[in-house]
Formats: structure tokens, C-alpha cells, sequence
């Protein structure tokens, strides 16, 4: 959540310096004919040209004011958004380690864009529920060569580690459903994800996994979470997807949404 608005408020500080840019450079371009011209004929011409630019420049900047307020109509919508009771929380390896988007196999292409694949199904959630968006991240900075994130996932998991996580949600009682995304590594859930579990107390709450995977689906992480969140209430029929039809997804996320009730 905090990322999107996050980028949001970015968005709006480049319309609004656009808008500055724009004022300023039709304040710059009427000094300019006010100031330089002698001849008539030039003055003329020199004023229709500039006119026209100095049109062009204001309709920039009426465009981009418009855009403002579209914007701050946005971050308004952004907050009776984070007044949404759903929250949906994942975990992806692409957004904890040091993995380069371009050239790594960690992301998922979703419309041009390189996402960690969790992150992907987590938005299509997002997309269709209006739930706000949290990632789990950790201290650790995982390897971003496959084969080590392989090795170092497996000592972690042998260790029982805990990971100590940078990321902390500090409105959980906003919200009464949460969605939790996560990949399975080692047949199990990323240690991150016990450090999740033990940090809240999701009593009472409904409790609903999704799931990236290459073959093992699952594996037993449902009833993993159902005995560390005793009294939640952990939907049995979570969403899972092998890690080469995340892409393609969306379809099936929103079949699954619907038949859940949302
Ligand atoms: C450390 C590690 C262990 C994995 N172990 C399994 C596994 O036991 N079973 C499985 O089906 N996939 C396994 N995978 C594949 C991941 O579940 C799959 O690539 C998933 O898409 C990763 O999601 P992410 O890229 O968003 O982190 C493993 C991947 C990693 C990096």
C-alpha cells in the first residue's frame, strides 16, 4: 500500500512540475514578445508565431492542471481505498533480492512490465477486490543467482530461521480479510513467512493463500498456516499457478474471486 501511494505522489510531483515548467515558460515566451520587438511586420509575425506556441504552452498547462486534479481525485480514491477492509500480502523473491529485472527469469512480463510473479497474481487480486497491496521484505538480501537462492533457502529452512522483516502493516485492524501470496520454496513456504506469522495475530480475521509454484502447487502450506493462525479462519480453496502461466492468469484469478464471493 505504502508503495502505491508512494508512487502516486511521485506521479503528481511530475504533473506538477510539468505545470510549473509550462507556466513558467509562457510567462518567459510573453516577456519575450512584449520586450523584442521594433518593426511592425515583425512584431506581427513574431507575435502570431508566439501566439500559437503561447496557445500550444497553455493548453499544456490547462492539460496538465487537468491532470492535477484528476490526480488529486486519485489520491482521494487512494484514501477511501485504504479504507478497504481486504488486504492482500506476498512475498516475491524479485523484490528481495538482487535481481535485475531486465534479464532475470524471477519476473513475469504483465502488459511490458517486469513484476515478481507472486506480485503479479497479487495484483490481479488487487485489480478485481480494490484490496490494498503489502509486500513482506526482508533485511536479508537474497541471491539473485538462482541456484544460490536454491542453496541459501534450504540452509534457512534446515535452520528454522526467522528472517527479520523491514516491512510491518500498521493499520491490521482495518482490515478483517487478507489475502497472502506467497511461492513455494522447498516444498514449504519461505521462511519470511514464519517471521510474517509470528509477528500478527490474524484471530478472527479470514485468512486466504495464493501461491506460485513449479510442480509441488501447495504442498502442505494450507494447513501449515491453519496451525500457526489457530483462530483465523484460512480459505481451503486458495489459489495456486505454476510459475509459467502467471502471465495468463487473470482469467482464472477472477473465476476463482467470483466463486469465492468477491
Ligand atoms: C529457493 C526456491 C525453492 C523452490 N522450491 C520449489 C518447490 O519445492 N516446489 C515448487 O513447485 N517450486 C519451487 N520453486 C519454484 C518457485 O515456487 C517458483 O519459481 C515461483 O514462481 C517463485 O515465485 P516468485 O518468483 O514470485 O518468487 C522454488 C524456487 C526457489 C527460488
Amino acid at each position: 500500500m505504502r508503495r502505491r501511494v508512494g508512487e502516486r505522489v511521485k506521479e503528481k510531483g511530475k504533473r506538477i512540475t510539468a505545470t510549473v515548467m509550462a507556466a513558467a515558460m509562457l510567462s518567459l515566451l510573453l516577456g519575450a514578445c512584449s520586450a523584442g520587438n521594433n518593426g511592425e511586420d515583425q512584431t506581427a509575425q513574431s507575435l502570431a508565431v508566439h501566439e500559437d506556441t503561447a496557445e500550444a504552452i497553455e493548453n499544456t498547462a490547462a492539460q496538465q492542471t487537468a491532470g492535477q486534479s484528476e490526480t488529486v481525485t486519485e489520491n482521494q480514491e487512494e484514501e477511501a481505498e485504504s479504507g478497504s477492509n481486504i488486504l492482500i500480502v506476498y512475498f516475491t523473491a524479485a523484490e528481495n533480492s538482487g535481481v535485475d529485472a531486465a534479464s532475470s527469469a524471477s519476473y513475469t512480463t504483465i502488459d511490458g512490465t517486469a513484476v515478481g510473479r507472486v506480485r503479479a497474481v497479487a495484483d490481479m487480486i488487487a485489480q478485481e477486490t480494490g484490496g490494498d497491496l503489502f509486500a513482506i521484505q526482508t533485511a536479508e538480501v537474497y541471491p539473485a543467482n538462482g541456484e544460490e537462492l536454491i542453496d541459501y533457502a534450504a540452509e534457512e529452512q534446515d535452520e528454522e530461521a526467522r528472517p527479520e522483516l523491514t516491512s510491518h502493516i500498521e493499520n491490521l485492524d482495518q482490515y478483517d480479510t487478507v489475502f497472502i501470496g506467497y511461492p513455494t520454496w522447498w516444498y514449504d513456504m519461505p521462511m519470511a513467512l514464519y517471521s510474517f506469522f509470528d509477528e500478527y495475530d490474524f484471530s478472527g480475521k479470514t485468512l486466504i493463500p495464493f501461491n506460485v509454484h513449479n510442480g509441488s502447487r501447495f504442498s502442505d502450506t494450507i494447513s501449515t498456516i491453519e496451525e500457526l493462525e489457530p483462530d483465523a479462519r484460512v480459505e481451503e480453496d486458495g489459489f495456486t499457478v505454476s510459475e509459467n502461466d502467471v502471465a495468463e492468469a487473470a482469467a482464472d484469478v477472477t473465476d476463482w474471486l467470483r466463486e469465492l464471493g468477491y
